[in-house]
C-alpha cells in the first residue's frame, strides 16, 4: 500500500524542490508570522499588515493579519489589468457542447464585475449585507461573488441543486435579504429551474427579502414580481464602483455545511487570512504556469468552488475553464473533449467523478488527444489506489503528477497535499502537511499519538484560511471544532500517518457521510424523513458505494397504523429529494420495526453502521441493546435486500 510512486518532471520552472519544501516547511512553523507576513505580499494592501496570527485554541480567537486593510475584488481583477488586461481570465464551456463558449479577458471580466456590483448597489445592497447566490456554474455566478466582495458585502452562496426548503433555511438563518439567481440553468441536457425555485423559497412563512437580482442565461420564461424581482441587465450600469477598503478580519462570504448535528452550519470565512490562504495554496499545489489554462469542475456552491474556481486562480492571475455541464453529458468522454477544446493544463476533480468515467472504460479517454495535460489534482473525499493509478496513468499517461489534496470548508484552502515536484507520490495518500499546518493524531481518549499511527485528526496550530466562526453562534462553533480535543482545532475526520509522514485519510469519524464528494450531516437527513406523516423514527448512516465512495443508508420505523413497502420507500426518497435535493436522495431504506438503543434510549449507530456494511460479524457487543433480538432483525431485513 504504501509503495512511492515518483512524480514526473513537470516542464514548470517555478515548482517547489523537496529542499525548497523542507526550508519553507520548517521557516513556517518557526517564523510564523514572518513566513506569513511574507506570504501575504502575494495581494495588494491599501495598509499592508504588521501583524501575523493573533490567535487563542482556549479560548477561541483567531486573527490574521489584523492591522491590514485590502480588497479582493480588486486584488482578484483591477490589480491585474496593468498588465494582464488582455490575457483570459475565463473561458465559459457551456453544458451543450454545441453552444456558444464565451471567453474573457481580465478587463472584460473586470467591466462585469462593475457592472454586477452597480446592479447590487441599485437593489439596495450595502457594505456588511449578506447576499444569497443561488446560481448555475455560469460567468454571473464568478462575477457575483466577486461583486460582493467588491462592495464589502458579504456572498453565502447555495448550491443551485439544492430544494426551495433548503434555500429558504439558508437565507433565514445569515439575514439575508437579498437573492442573486439566474432564469435556470442546464445540467446534463436538462433544465434546472432556478429562479422558480427561489420563488418557492420566498413564499415560505417568515423568508423575505428586499431584492432578487435575476440574471438572464437560458432564456426561459420568467415569473418577475414586481417590485421584488430586478432582471441584472436593466440594473446594470457601466459607472465607476470603487473597492471599499475591508479590514482584514471583515467576514468575505458564509458557506453553509454540513456538521454531525442539527441543521447546517454557516462557515464564516474573513477578508485577508483566507485571500492569502486561497493565493499561496494555488501557486504551491498546482504551480500555475502563465499561459496556461488551470480546470477546476467543482461547482460554486461549494468551498472548492470558493477557493479554487473563484479566488485561487483570480487571485493569481489564472486563466480557467468555468463549466456549466457534467461529466457524462452528451457522453462519457466530456471532461477530455472539453480539456482538448481549452488545451486544459491544470485538471482538478474529484474522486467520485474519476470512478464514475473509469467504470466507462478507457476508450472514451484515449480516444482525445490530452496532450495539453501537465498536472492532475484531487479533492473531495479519500481517493481509492485503483482510481488513482487509472487517473495517473490513462488520464495523465504518467506524464503528470497527481496532487490529491485534503482540506474542508473550515480550512478554507488545502492542508494536506503534496506538492507537485516537491514530493513522491503514493496512490491514495494525500501527503504531507502544507506550510504552517501542524496535524497531530490523537485517540479517543485523547493521548497524542507519535511515529506511524493511526487516530483522529487535529491541528494544533491557526493558519490563515482557518475560518473565524459560525454565523450567528459562535459557541456551536467552539462546541463542534474545539471541544473534542481541548486547544486542538478537531477535523472530524479519522486518519493513518506512515513510516514516512505520509498522511492517509480515512473519512470521516462523526455523523457525517461523504456522498459524491459532498458532505451530507446524517441528522438533516433523519430530520427530513421523520417529517413525512408515516414515519415515527428514522436513523441514517453511510453505506459503501463504488461510485459515489459512500450511499445514504436509511433504517425507518413507521406509525403503527402504516406498513412498509416499495412504494413507500419511493415516496420517502422523492420526499428526502424535495425536502433537501437530490444530491440526498437515499440510496436504501429498510423499513425496521424498531432501532437498536441502549437502555438509556441512545441509538446504537455503530451497529447499524456494520449492518449497512453488510459486516455481520462485527457488530461488537450488543448486550447493552434494550432489545438485544431487534438486530438479528434488522441483519435478516439488510440480507434481504
Ligand atoms: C473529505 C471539501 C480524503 C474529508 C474540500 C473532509 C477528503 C471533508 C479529501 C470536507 C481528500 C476532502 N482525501 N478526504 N483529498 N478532501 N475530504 O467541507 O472527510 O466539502 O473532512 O470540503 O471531505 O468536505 P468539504
Amino acid at each position: 500500500m504504501s509503495e512511492f510512486v515518483e512524480p514526473p518532471r513537470t516542464n514548470s520552472a517555478t515548482h517547489c524542490t523537496p529542499e525548497q519544501y523542507e526550508a519553507l516547511y520548517r521557516r513556517s512553523l518557526e517564523q510564523p508570522d514572518a513566513f506569513w507576513l511574507e506570504q501575504a505580499q502575494r495581494l495588494d494592501w491599501f495598509t499592508p499588515p504588521t501583524l501575523g496570527g493573533e490567535w487563542s485554541y482556549d479560548p477561541v480567537f483567531i486573527e490574521w493579519f489584523g492591522d491590514g486593510t485590502l480588497n479582493l475584488c480588486h486584488n482578484a481583477v483591477d490589480r491585474h489589468l496593468a498588465d494582464k488586461g488582455d490575457s483570459t481570465a475565463l473561458i465559459f464551456e457551456p453544458d451543450d457542447p454545441s453552444g456558444e463558449t464565451r471567453s474573457l479577458t481580465y478587463r472584460e471580466l473586470h467591466g462585469e464585475v462593475v457592472r454586477m456590483a452597480n446592479a447590487l448597489k441599485a437593489l439596495g445592497v450595502a457594505r456588511g449585507d449578506r447576499v444569497t447566490l443561488y446560481m448555475p456554474m455560469i460567468v454571473e455566478g464568478v462575477t457575483a461573488m466577486l461583486a460582493c466582495a467588491r462592495i464589502g458585502a458579504v456572498h453565502s452562496v447555495v448550491f443551485g441543486g439544492f430544494s426551495p426548503e433548503a434555500l429558504a433555511g439558508r437565507i433565514v438563518d445569515c439575514e439575508s435579504r437579498f437573492v442573486i439567481t439566474a432564469d435556470g440553468g442546464m445540467r446534463g441536457g436538462r433544465p434546472v429551474a432556478l429562479k422558480s425555485n427561489v420563488d418557492a423559497a420566498l413564499a415560505h412563512e417568515g423568508v423575505a427579502v428586499d431584492g432578487v437580482l435575476v440574471v438572464r442565461h437560458t432564456g426561459a420564461e420568467t415569473a418577475m414580481q414586481a417590485p421584488r424581482d430586478r432582471w441584472l441587465h436593466e440594473l446594470a450600469s457601466d459607472a465607476d464602483c470603487l473597492c471599499e477598503e475591508m479590514r482584514a478580519e471583515d467576514p468575505l462570504f458564509i458557506l453553509y455545511t454540513s456538521g454531525s448535528t442539527g441543521k447546517p452550519k454557516g462557515v464564516l470565512h474573513t477578508t485577508g487570512g483566507y485571500g492569502v490562504w486561497t493565493a499561496a495554496t494555488f501557486h504551491y499545489v498546482f504551480d500555475y504556469q502563465p499561459g496556461e489554462v488551470f480546470w477546476c469542475t467543482a461547482d460554486i456552491g461549494w468551498v472548492t468552488g470558493h477557493s479554487y474556481v473563484v479566488y485561487g486562480p483570480l487571485l493569481n492571475g489564472a486563466a480557467q475553464v468555468i463549466f456549466e455541464g457534467v461529466p457524462n453529458y452528451p457522453d462519457h468522454g466530456r471532461f477530455w473533449d472539453v480539456v482538448d477544446k481549452h488545451s486544459v493544463a491544470i485538471l482538478y476533480t474529484a474522486p467520485t467523478a474519476i470512478r464514475a468515467l473509469m467504470r466507462e472504460g478507457d476508450a472514451h479517454v484515449t480516444s482525445r488527444d490530452r496532450s495539453s495535460l501537465r498536472l492532475l489534482g484531487t479533492v473531495g473525499e479519500p481517493i481509492n489506489p485503483e482510481a488513482w493509478r487509472w487517473y495517473f496513468e490513462v488520464v495523465g499517461e504518467k506524464r503528470c503528477p497527481v496532487v490529491d489534496t485534503w482540506w474542508q470548508t473550515e480550512t478554507g484552502g488545502a492542508m494536506i497535499t503534496t506538492l507537485p515536484g516537491a514530493h513522491a507520490m503514493k496512490p491514495g495518500s494525500a501527503g504531507k502537511p502544507f506550510f504552517g499546518i501542524r496535524p497531530q493524531l490523537l485517540d479517543a481518549e485523547g493521548e497524542v499519538l507519535s511515529g506511524a499511527a493511526a487516530g483522529n485528526l487535529a491541528i494544533t496550530h491557526s493558519w490563515p484560511g482557518q475560518a473565524r466562526t459560525v454565523y450567528g453562534d459562535h459557541d456551536r462553533f467552539v462546541q463542534t471544532y474545539f471541544s473534542t480535543y481541548m486547544g486542538r482545532y478537531f477535523t472530524g475526520d479519522g486518519c493513518r500517518r506512515d513510516e514516512d509522514g505520509y498522511y492517509w485519510i480515512t473519512g470521516r469519524v462523526d455523523d457525517v457521510i461523504n456522498v459524491s464528494g459532498h458532505r451530507m450531516g446524517t441528522a438533516e437527513i433523519e430530520s427530513a424523513l421523520v417529517l413525512h406523516d408515516s414515519v415515527a423514527e428514522a436513523a441514517v448512516v453511510g453505506c459503501p458505494h463504488d461510485i459515489k465512495g459512500q450511499g445514504i443508508y436509511c433504517y425507518v420505523t413507521l406509525y403503527a397504523d402504516r406498513e412498509g413497502s416499495d412504494a413507500l420507500a419511493e415516496e420517502l426518497r422523492q420526499h428526502v429529494r424535495k425536502e433537501i435535493g437530490p444530491i440526498a436522495t437515499p440510496d436504501h431504506i429498510q423499513f425496521t420495526d424498531g432501532l437498536p438503543k441502549t437502555r438509556s434510549g441512545k441509538i446504537m449507530r455503530r451497529i447499524l453502521r456494520k449492518i449497512a456494511e453488510n459486516e455481520f460479524g462485527a457488530l461488537g457487543d450488543t448486550s447493552t441493546l434494550a432489545d438485544p433480538s431487534l438486530v438479528e432483525r434488522l441483519v435478516e431485513g439488510r440480507r434481504n435486500r
